[in-house]
């Protein structure tokens, strides 16, 4: 049972939160396996979470058209319950918002599903798994940790810094008006501090001189409501490496190219919200990338120690760009990448052979190995 605390205001007008740890069951034991495997029944019961573009709070005045481009939608969350109702699982559909909780305690799933993006705040994607982590109930992808960090890039590239692991030299703006360190040499490229799918990504990011950074950086702080990520424009191809696992035990999917020559000419070579969502049907890629074997295997391993620095889980992509001289710069980890019948890790599952259920169900299998449920 989940106990809201009681909120009291005391004479002085203070608010005085009653301490109700006492009264508060605590987290289930997750080294069990959940209640309808040990009855000798092979199916759970699911709650698969989701944010729907279509119940989105009203956007901000003058929001940028892109402020959606996160949410799923109806025909996606049918696909993901589909692959998980193929293999007997009862599936329970639920919107990722404040009423969550109270939907939780009603259906009591033996684990989560979790694809929620948030509606909204600098850690949108770490707001469900903090909710499921404090009710005690097991979910997949990342913890509350890895999901605000994996969602911030300058605070992910600090710590990828810190482990050797190669980024772009970047800088943080909290202001247009912040001193530009003198090491980043133009051109240079600005793009929100934590958003993901491209958002305020267009050929306006590749900024090649200060009044044009000024400018960018004043745009995205202004429109998006977040500090600007500028990094030095790194020349070269787009590369994605998506895997799902967990530790040691991880399978990695063919590397994706993407090959900007489907798109309009007018387009910059950069995989933003236009190539993403908007000319998404131009979309043309190299899967695997023929990259070589031991460039093939370089990636991987950056690939794999991202992951693992960063606290990931179940599933991930770590998108790269690869100079021509065979450099890989990280460029962000999704720690929940996009897993949409059309998604980049979709269509990597897909180039060796998987379909959208096998990848599905291989992100629940890879949780439930995880919390120790395994048939
Ligand atoms: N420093 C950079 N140098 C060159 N191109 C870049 C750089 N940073 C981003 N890009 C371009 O912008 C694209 C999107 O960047 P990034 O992956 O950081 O954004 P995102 O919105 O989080 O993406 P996703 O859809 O994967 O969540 C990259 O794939 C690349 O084409
Ligand atoms: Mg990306």
């Amino acid at each position: 049972m989940l106990v809201k605390p009681t909120n009291n205001v005391s004479s002085n007008g203070t608010h005085l939160v009653e301490d109700s740890t006492a009264a508060q069951e605590l987290p289930a034991d997750l080294s069990e396996p959940p209640k309808r495997w040990r009855n000798g029944t092979a199916t759970l019961r699911v709650a698969l979470l989701v944010n729907l573009a279509r119940n989105a709070p009203p956007t901000h005045h003058n929001a940028p058209s892109d402020i959606l481009a996160e949410l799923d939608a109806d025909k996606n969350v049918e696909a993901y319950a589909a692959a998980m109702r193929a293999h007997h699982h009862e599936v329970l559909i639920q919107e990722g918002n404040a009423r969550l909780a109270e939907w939780l305690e009603k259906v009591q799933p033996d684990i989560c599903f979790n694809t929620c993006e948030g509606f909204g705040g600098e850690s949108r994607e770490a707001q469900v798994p903090a909710l499921l982590e404090m009710l005690g109930l097991p979910y997949s992808g990342p913890g509350p940790l890895a999901a605000a960090l994996t969602h911030d890039k300058p605070t992910t590239q600090r710590v990828l810094y810190c482990y050797g692991l190669p980024v772009p030299p970047f800088q943080q703006f909290n202001s247009p008006n912040d001193l530009l360190n003198p090491n980043l040499h133009f051109p240079l490229f600005v793009k929100p501090a934590h958003e993901g799918t491209g958002m305020g990504i267009r050929n306006d990011s590749i900024v090649r001189d200060e009044r044009r950074l000024r400018e960018q950086v004043a745009y995205i702080i202004k429109a998006y409501r977040q500090p600007a990520m500028v990094e030095a424009y790194v020349e070269g191809k787009d590369i994605t490496c998506g895997l799902v696992g967990n530790g040691n035990d991880v399978h990695f999917f063919p590397i994706t190219e993407v090959d900007f020559s489907g798109y309009p000419a007018d387009l910059e070579p950069i995989y933003g919200v236009q190539q993403k969502v908007d000319y998404a049907d131009y979309y043309r890629n190299k899967c695997p990338a023929p990259l070589g074997e031991q460039l093939t295997n370089e990636i991987r391993r950056l690939t794999h120690q991202v992951f693992l620095v960063t606290g990931c889980r179940d599933f991930a992509r770590v998108d790269f760009r690869l100079t021509d001289d065979g450099q890989p710069y990280v460029l962000e980890i999704n720690g929940l990448p996009g897993i949409t019948p059309v998604s980049d890790l979709t269509l990597m599952a897909e180039a060796e052979g998987w379909t959208h259920g096998d990848l599905v169900r291989a992100v629940l299998d890879a949780a439930l190995k995880r919390y120790g449920f395994s048939r």
